[in-house]
């Protein structure tokens, strides 16, 4: 792990990239002569999930910034942006002993001037699938935010937790489809003992509804277990994880085809990708993983 005196803070744009070509400067050497540089695009209340992204950051380059911005074009309602947890002071008091160099954490005005954003990224027909369904928009607003961040950080890595499959999915086709000269890195989701999917959101369940969140890690574990016997059985083995605890609202549970993202249908076999979406109590929840279909 490197070691660095403290994490600096940078809130603006043309101080990120001064201390970007410092860094890139100062990790030169004869074995180093093109020293890497990989983003880790977060909105804080950083836990072990994003520890784990970090981590891996740290092994494909030399030098590792971690942004944290709650991004306001990505969320659809007022009350949930003004809910969404902001512990920046915590954050970066993780991100010392981690030897994160570089945290940026700009401002709204500094992404978004006061003008007002009149291009933005449209994440196409996938975007408007499952999550996007239901948080109409909200990939145009993920994927409007990394495209800035990428041309800001200009990294060789970005890496993005497994557990946002459709995330990671569409910014992999915003880097294909935009020619951005960046590797996409996923990492595995990191679970609670129990299975639940780590999460920033995690901390609004209480103590009734944190045990019923378990039902989302549980189905997906019933779909995997059913999955040698096709996509229905895999969906039925799931569906009914998801009932009987009136705390846990199901958005949706599908089985997608990797390759393309949509609905895998009953001919698909081999590795496909099982999303869900509830709400437990207030709080909205997504996990993913992958299944071999037989
Ligand atoms: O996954 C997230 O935390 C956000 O969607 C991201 C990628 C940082 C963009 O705001």
């Amino acid at each position: 792990m490197p070691v660095v005196a403290e994490t600096v803070v940078v809130e603006t744009i043309s101080e990120l990239r001064s201390q970007l070509r410092r860094a890139v400067v100062a990790a030169t050497s004869a074995d180093t002569p093109h020293p890497r540089i990989a983003l880790v695009p977060t909105m804080g209340a950083l836990h072990d999930g994003h520890l784990a992204l970090i981590e891996q950051a740290q092994q494909l380059a030399e030098i590792v910034v971690v942004s944290i911005f709650v991004n306001p074009l990505q969320f659809g309602s007022a009350d949930d942006l003004a809910r969404y947890p902001r512990t920046i002071d915590a954050d970066r008091e993780l991100l010392t002993p981690l030897g994160v160099p570089i945290l940026f954490a700009p401002s709204v005005a500094e992404m978004y001037p006061a003008r007002g954003t009149k291009v933005t990224v449209h994440a196409g027909p996938i975007g408007e699938r499952y999550e996007g369904k239901t948080r109409r928009g909200h990939f145009d607003g993920v994927l409007t935010v990394v495209a800035k961040l990428l041309h800001i950080v200009a990294p060789h890595f970005v890496l993005f937790g497994q557990k946002d499959a459709q995330q990671v999915f569409l910014v992999s086709q915003l880097v294909a489809d935009l020619n951005f000269e960046v590797s996409v890195v996923t990492v595995d989701t990191v679970r609670a003992p129990d299975g639940l999917a780590l999460s920033s959101r995690n901390r609004f369940l209480d103590e009734r509804e944190r045990r019923a969140a378990r039902a989302l890690s549980v189905a997906l574990e019933a779909a995997e277990s059913s999955a040698d016997r096709g996509v229905e059985a895999a969906l039925a083995a799931a569906q009914s994880a998801l009932t009987g605890d009136t705390v846990v609202h199901l958005d949706y549970l599908t089985i997608v085809d990797p390759a393309t993202f949509l609905p895998a249908d009953v001919t698909h076999h081999g590795r496909a990708v099982v999303l869900v979406a509830a709400v437990v109590g207030d709080t909205r929840l997504i996990d993913s993983t992958t299944v071999h279909l037989g």
